[in-house]
């Protein structure tokens, strides 16, 4: 990535708030990186609070309750905020990643909805031809899952489902969750220092 990057991160319903968190703490320590867009669906919220035992607060303290620390470079929206920068092609955004991405929004993407910011961001991305990343989790899928993630992907969309690698040597959840967000770092320009490179077999394990 050549200038300094404007992403938006966006985090549904679907389990693996993990992963946001990751992705979160890597765009905040990331020199390239200039500005985060973070905006969370009320479903979002409510599995990452379960997921991640979040310390109460407001939704301006989202930020800082995932990391644990103050953020320096993201600005946290209200998925209702249909007029936030984010909604529109003008603003500068290079790229949206949706992690963990729902069923639900998946299909509100690959139909067009843009109802709520969320929804208008991804919408925005697919129109202005920018990157936007989808890490779907759900199992098993259904046909209307798989048709729905056709469209997407066919819209533009990468589907990138959050399934972690297990040839990587990665044993513990927390490793698996960091390669995860490294890999889909990576495919925004932005590849990390020490993610995992398959070089022909598997690392022995110390
Ligand atoms: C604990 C919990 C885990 C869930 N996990 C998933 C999941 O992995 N994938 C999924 O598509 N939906 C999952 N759901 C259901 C979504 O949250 C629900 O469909 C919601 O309407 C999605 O809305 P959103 O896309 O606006 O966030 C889960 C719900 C709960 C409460």
């Amino acid at each position: 990535m050549e200038t300094a990057a404007i992403l938006t991160l966006a985090i549904t319903g679907a389990s693996g708030a993990g992963v946001a968190r990751a992705l979160l703490t890597l765009l905040e320590r990331d020199a390239r990186v200039a500005h985060v867009d973070l905006v969370a669906s009320p479903h979002g919220l409510r599995v990452a609070r379960e997921e991640l035992d979040l310390p109460e607060g407001t939704l301006d303290q989202l930020a800082h309750r995932l990391l644990g620390r103050p953020a320096h470079k993201t600005e946290v929206h209200d998925d209702r905020n249909i007029g936030a920068s984010i909604a529109s092609g003008s603003y500068p955004s290079q790229g949206m990643i949706v992690a963990p991405c729902s069923m639900g929004t998946c299909a509100a993407v690959a139909h067009g909805l843009a109802d709520s910011l969320i929804e208008r961001a991804a919408d925005v991305c697919l129109k202005e031809r920018r990157r936007l990343i989808l890490a779907v989790r759900e199992a098993p899928l259904n046909r209307i899952h798989l048709q729905n993630l056709l469209a997407a992907s066919e819209a533009g969309a990468t589907i990138f489902p959050l399934v972690p690698a297990f040839y990587d040597g990665a044993l513990t959840a927390e490793a698996m969750t960091a390669q995860f967000a490294a890999r889909v770092l990576e495919h925004v320009g932005l590849p990390q220092p020490g993610v995992f490179q398959w070089q022909g077999q598997r690392p022995r394990q110390a």
